[in-house]
């Protein structure tokens, strides 16, 4: 079957199932193009939240299935590639984060959604990249600990000096993280007129030489928007790939070889096709996320403040 019909038959079935596919921008093209709704995790959480269809399909990982269940707890919900998690959401224990908040009980407790449902349950706010500053800002709490993406953290106490924010040591996205400041003056020096957009994943040392930093969305409609020609994109490949093809008559540049997710790319297009005709034929092969109404209400706490700290 070639992509294009295998395409049409995703777009027959997600009409005769009543189901909405969801698709971070870290998807490929052919993924991105079946899809109802595609953005970063924040436009996925709100997309979710309000999704009229009685089915949900992520195309991404399991965490943002999961931030999809608890949203939507009435819906049935599915990983369109059921391996798909994020190496970050796994960092931490909710063991060893409940004895952190045991040692310092007055410290709330914010978390970027990168994380299993969980550890959500143990969090008081959820962040995502785009709105993690104005959300630590408008939070009540002046002490607080951030789990689990110590860049991500640095990189919040930088623009919230104000309040006492504590970072643990262990936490990072191993694809992000792997940017170097060398790999930065590289693509530097072999573009010298591109803008650097870096995602605040990366480390502090590669944000430094950053033109402008934010999540997926916010690097996407920099580069659109600016009236420069050429950047240096420093967050996962595709979206380099995504630019290219969405501003033919810009340059784009990845910032280095090595920002690529083998679990964003996990996710193929027979994965959705056979997901949707599982959930036609309801034969329970699809992958679906399942949790208890009790775990929905103990997670959904911090995703619901997320939102309502973002507004
Ligand atoms: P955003 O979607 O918030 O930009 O985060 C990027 C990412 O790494 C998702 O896992
Ligand atoms: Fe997780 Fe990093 Fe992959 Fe995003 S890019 S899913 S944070 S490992």
């Amino acid at each position: 079957m070639t992509i294009s019909e295998m395409q049409e038959q995703i777009r027959e079935l997600k009409q005769k199932t009543n189901t909405a596919v969801l698709a971070h921008s870290y998807q490929a093209r052919e993924i991105l193009e079946t899809a109802d709704i595609t953005g970063d995790s924040f436009q996925l959480s709100v997309a979710a939240k309000s999704a009229e269809q009685r089915n949900l399909i992520l195309c991404g990982v399991k965490f943002m299935a999961e931030t999809a269940k608890i949203l939507n707890p009435e819906k049935h919900v599915f990983l369109a590639n059921k391996n798909a998690g994020c190496p970050m959401a796994e960092q931490l224990t909710p063991e060893t984060l409940a004895a952190m908040k045991k040692a310092e009980p007055d410290r709330a407790v914010a978390a970027y959604i990168n994380t299993t449902a969980e550890l959500k349950k143990l969090c008081d706010v959820c962040v995502t990249s785009s709105g993690a500053v104005q959300i630590v800002q408008n939070m009540e709490a002046e002490k607080i600990l951030f789990i689990p993406d110590r860049n991500l953290g640095e990189f919040i106490k930088k623009q919230v000096p104000e309040k006492d924010i504590k970072l643990i040591d262990v936490g990072c996205c191993p694809v992000h993280n792997a940017v170097t400041a060398e790999d930065v003056l590289k693509a530097k020096a072999n573009y010298p007129d591109a803008l650097v957009l870096v995602h605040p994943e990366c480390k502090p040392e590669v944000l430094k030489y950053a033109d402008y930093i934010g999540s997926t969305t916010g690097i996407m409609e920099f580069a659109k928007n600016s009236s420069k020609n050429e950047f240096i994109i420093g967050t996962e490949m595709s979206i380099t790939a995504h630019l290219q093809y969405e501003c033919p008559e810009k340059h784009f540049y990845a910032l280095s070889g090595k920002i690529l997710c083998a679990d964003m790319k996990m996710t193929t297009l027979p994965d959705l096709l056979n997901t949707l005709q599982s959930v036609a034929q309801n034969d329970g092969k699809a992958f679906e996320i399942i949790m208890s109404d009790e775990d929905i209400k103990q997670a959904g706490r911090c995703i619901e403040n997320m939102l309502k700290y973002s507004g």
